[in-house]
């Protein structure tokens, strides 16, 4: 049915039949002469039907009938536009193709929506129409880069000598965090199957079973509130290695980032990434992954207002709190409306408030200028590396509010100053986190990425004593603010295993009756082996230019967890349920 793609037209000779198929994607109609932009997923190219040109008369009176979304296949030649036609918006800008004969495959109803780039519709509207959104050459053009950045993922990994491998999609709970969705057992009434969250048990029995080095371009299913950045379904680029250190796994992940980037976006990335621990990334920027496009660290007070007869601080440095600045650059000019509005935002993050003080043309101007003295604002903002013109804005109280409150504000300057780059990539690991924390509903330690992770050597002997200051051999990659993939070193001996279930709060029989099958593996000779997966939704998004994973992900979940236009999740018939033995609580 064709020759070409529409883009090929490019590359014949002038005056060369081809025959093209595509959908009509607008139409113009002179009287004697019709315009026809043809669209196929290579591109656009502008059909004429002109019978002084060879147009036969039953093409001509087919162009009549023609309307946009229609399927045609048009036989043809390319010719070269006249230089006052010429189109430069195109690729195929410059050619034409004169039609002799044309087809009508299929008639189309009017799309509820252009079939364009930049369209303003409503999500909920293009959701439930999938199927015409993507047609639309921005979001072609993001899956095809879906494919390229996959497809460059693989041929690294092939070259290094990893294998593919399939883990099963019915399994049973594994304890990561977040709910499971459950599948219900007809042959096992009662009993449920659990889809995967992540294939972890699995990869790591894979190097119990000696295949060394293991992916899997992995769908993963975690029932969990949504946000731009998370799908209840998404697919993970998911490694395993057995015999590599962390520093030699991570070294090889970097090597096959910047293999992607330059492949995909044509970008060369400085190796080796930085390295900030968890401890580090939180006390500078407030958050586990912090956008390094740009700096904007923030500055310990507590130095400069040892003594302080400032209640509010004095009491705070008293209890072990902390003081933190954000110096923000050129914002000294910030109305009182605007201050106000930043107090309002750290409170929606769990801070009290916030003081400030601007470095005026006109001297200082602050919340607290009735307790600090000129100097002692010189001092601060000395410190804190302020200069005339900056806004120095004050984080005071326990570390656990401050440091992520202080850690949003950062990142919304980030943007809104534009002081991030959007055409940089910045990629950094964050390591060392904690092994486990502390859950007050539970009363107990959880664990903090999951339970297979190993501690640190050098604090593996407080695991009993103290679990709480344990840090993790886990790391996270993290590009422009994003966590773009986590992993870990394993345990691979049981008695480590079983100390962290220990610490876990598990007695030896609860834990053997959870994760009986690993204890025992680990008594086969597992090897030494660590892992990672990487989000390739988010890594996706990131590199295409998409604005949430929907954009990214052909047939993606709404907010609220549904798919607009299968109408999932559905009721089922009673028999269905029947043959589950399922009987469900009908909504009142
Ligand atoms: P983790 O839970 O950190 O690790 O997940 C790895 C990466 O997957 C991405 N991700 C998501 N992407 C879209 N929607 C979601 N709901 C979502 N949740 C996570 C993130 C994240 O960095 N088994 C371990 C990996 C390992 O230890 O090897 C795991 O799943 O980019």
């Amino acid at each position: 049915m064709r020759s070409h793609r529409v883009k090929d037209t490019l590359q014949v000779e002038m005056g060369e039949q081809v025959v093209l198929s595509g959908w009509v994607h607008r139409r113009r109609d002179f009287g004697s002469v019709v315009f026809v932009d043809l669209r196929d997923r290579s591109g656009f190219v502008q059909l004429v039907f002109d019978p002084s040109r060879g147009t036969s008369e039953a093409a001509m009176e087919a162009a009549d009938k023609l309307r946009s979304e229609y399927v045609i296949v048009a036989r043809g030649r390319v010719e070269a536009r006249d230089a006052d036609t010429i189109n430069p918006k195109i690729e195929t800008g410059e050619i034409e193709v004169v039609v002799d004969e044309v087809v009508i495959e299929n008639t189309a109803k009017n799309p509820p929506f252009y079939i364009q780039d930049g369209v303003e519709v409503d999500e909920t509207v293009r959701l439930k129409y999938r199927y015409l959104d993507l047609r639309r050459p921005e979001m072609q053009k993001m899956l095809m880069m879906r494919h390229q950045i996959i497809r460059a993922f693989r041929s690294y990994l092939d070259d290094h000598d990893f294998i593919e491998m399939e883990t099963p999609i019915l399994t049973k709970s594994t304890p990561e965090g977040a709910r499971d969705y459950l599948v219900p057992s007809r042959l096992q009434p009662g009993e449920f199957y659990a889809l995967p969250q992540s294939p972890q048990i699995f990869k790591q029995l894979l190097m119990v079973s000696g295949m060394e080095r293991y992916y899997q371009i992995a769908r993963c299913f975690r029932d969990e509130d949504l946000r731009a950045d998370r799908q209840p379904e998404f697919t993970q680029l998911d490694i395993e290695t057995s015999f590599l250190s962390q520093e030699a796994l991570q070294e090889m992940m970097e090597e096959m980032v910047a293999k992607v980037l330059r492949d995909v976006v044509g970008v060369e990335i400085p190796r080796p990434f930085q390295r900030v621990p968890y401890h580090e990334a939180m006390d500078k920027y407030g958050s586990d992954k912090p956008d390094l496009r740009f700096d904007m660290a923030f500055v310990d007070l507590a130095p400069v207002l040892e003594g302080t007869d400032f209640r509010v601080f004095a009491d705070v440095l008293a209890s072990g709190g902390v003081i933190k600045a954000l110096v923000v650059p050129g914002c000294a000019h910030f109305s009182r409306k605007q201050t106000d509005d930043l107090v309002a935002f750290v409170k929606t993050y769990g801070l009290g408030g916030l003081a400030y003080f601007a470095l005026t043309d006109d001297g200082i101007k602050s919340s607290i200028s009735k307790f600090f003295s000129e100097e002692q604002f010189q001092a601060m903002a000395h410190h804190a590396g302020a200069k005339k013109g900056d806004l120095v804005l004050i984080g005071a109280g326990d570390r656990k509010k401050v440091l992520p409150a202080l850690g949003a504000l950062r990142t919304k300057f980030g943007s809104e100053l534009g002081l991030a780059d959007p055409n940089a990539y910045k990629f950094l690991w964050v390591t060392d986190f904690p092994l486990l924390s502390y859950d007050e509903e539970e009363k107990r330690f959880v664990a903090e990425h999951h339970p297979f992770t190993m501690p640190r050597e050098d604090d593996l002997p407080y695991l009993a004593t103290d679990p709480g200051r344990v840090r993790a051999q886990a790391y996270d990659m993290v590009m422009n603010g994003y966590e773009i993939g986590g992993g870990s070193m394993r345990i691979y001996r049981r008695d480590v295993q079983e100390m962290m279930f220990a610490a876990l709060g598990f007695t030896p029989e609860e834990a053997y009756d959870k994760f009986g099958f690993l204890l025992d593996a680990f008594e086969y000779g597992t090897p030494p082996h660590g892992g990672i997966a990487f989000g390739l939704d988010r890594i996706i998004m990131l590199l295409a230019g998409g604005k949430s994973l929907r954009d990214v992900i052909a047939f993606p979940k709404t907010a609220s967890g549904t798919d607009l236009m299968m109408d999932a999740p559905s009721e089922v018939a009673e028999a269905q349920l029947k043959t589950l033995h399922l009987s469900v609580r009908r909504k009142s």
